[in-house]
């Protein structure tokens, strides 16, 4: 299919050009759009035939369940059954914002959704184009992150129309992605908050609001959340993470490529040097980028600084451990 392109500047979103991608999703069309975490493909939540062109464009498997994207508080309860007081303290203090809240589903929510469980994530972004888009589609979009399955999630423009180009019907441009690593997914159907996907919410964050949360998912014995058993953010060069910067001595070799923190730049002696940032913050919004620059530049192995297990840090370690597919050195 040809791919329409439409830009539209976060500072000041033109309602009238999106209402053109609105009447997209609106008529089961397919809409990549900005978030402040990684760009989404998006289609009307309550459109399961929509819904079922995303899983074709990504390559998706059809048991990953999707997060539909709300742009008010009281659209929630279009997608859950209730919601609990905990979950209503998350939603007060974390949206619009990374956080993606797993709840009891509405029978309404069709299940190609949430690939037949019987719960529904919810996540309200902070993203002014993606919330002008849902609220002028007047209704929920279910968005996955706008890549090829398996490949590292888009956080620029360019990257979102490399994978998303003849598969979709509509781009919008709204530059860079700030964060840069998908929301937390924190499932609030249990008696506490567990983390499925750690993200810029952390544990320290649900526990101080909730009084209680605990990590879960890839980290207990039985995935539930589904997503994460699949192969992920892997670009074509090998990735290995490295746990100790400081002391590793990586050979000059071509096509080599070090990722670290700028303290750490004499590490890279002669290979390519590509800047983490000073602080967690910074490298997670860098992260899937540079895998995607490897690539482009040919790159063919990369060394990456694995960060310390806490705050933003847990999340690139859960995503950069995946790329890795458990190559840590
Ligand atoms: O930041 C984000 O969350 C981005 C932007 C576009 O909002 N979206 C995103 O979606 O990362 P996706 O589909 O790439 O990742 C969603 C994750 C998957 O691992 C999926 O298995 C999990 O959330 N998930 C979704 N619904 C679930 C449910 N009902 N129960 C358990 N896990 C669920
Ligand atoms: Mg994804």
């Amino acid at each position: 299919m040809k791919t329409a392109y439409i830009k539209i500047d976060p500072a000041a979103p033109d309602e009238k050009a999106l209402k053109e991608a609105a009447e997209c999703i609106k008529h089961g069309g397919l809409v990549a759009f900005p978030t402040e975490t990684v760009y989404g493909l998006g289609a009307d939540t309550f459109n399961p035939d929509a819904v079922k062109k995303i899983y074709t464009a990504k390559g998706r498997p059809g048991d990953n369940p999707l997060i539909s994207h709300i742009a008010d508080m009281d659209s929630v309860l279009k997608l859950a059954q209730y919601v609990p007081e905990d979950a209503k303290n998350l939603m007060e203090e974390f949206w619009g914002g990374p956080l993606t809240i797993i709840l009891k589903r509405r029978k309404e929510v069709p299940d190609i959704v949430s690939a037949g469980l019987d719960t529904v994530s919810v996540r309200m972004p902070s993203h002014s184009v993606a919330n002008a888009l849902i609220r002028i589609a007047g209704t929920p979009i279910a968005a996955p992150s706008a890549n090829l399955s398996g490949s590292p999630s888009p956080t620029t423009f360019e990257h979102c129309k490399a994978d998303m180009d003849g598969r979709v019907d509509m781009i919008i441009d709204g530059g860079d992605c700030s964060i840069g690593v998908e929301s937390t997914v924190v499932d609030m159907t249990g008696d506490e908050p567990v983390i499925l996907r750690p993200g810029a919410v952390t544990l320290e964050d649900i526990v101080r609001v909730c009084g209680k949360g605990m990590f879960g998912g890839e980290y207990a014995d039985a995935p539930k959340c589904p997503g994460m058993k699949y192969t992920h953010y892997s670009p074509d060069a090998e990735v290995f993470a490295v746990n100790d910067m400081e002391s590793f001595a990586a050979d000059k070799k071509d096509g080599t490529a070090i990722i670290a923190y700028n303290n750490y730049a004499h590490i890279a002696k002669g290979n390519r040097f590509y800047s983490a940032g000073d602080t967690d913050t910074e490298y997670a919004a860098r992260l899937f980028y540079l895998l995607r620059k490897a690539d482009e530049e040919g790159i063919k192995t990369i060394y990456a600084q694995l960060p310390e297990n806490k705050g933003m840090g847990t999340a690139i370690r859960n995503r950069l451990l995946k790329s890795a597919g458990g190559r840590i050195i």
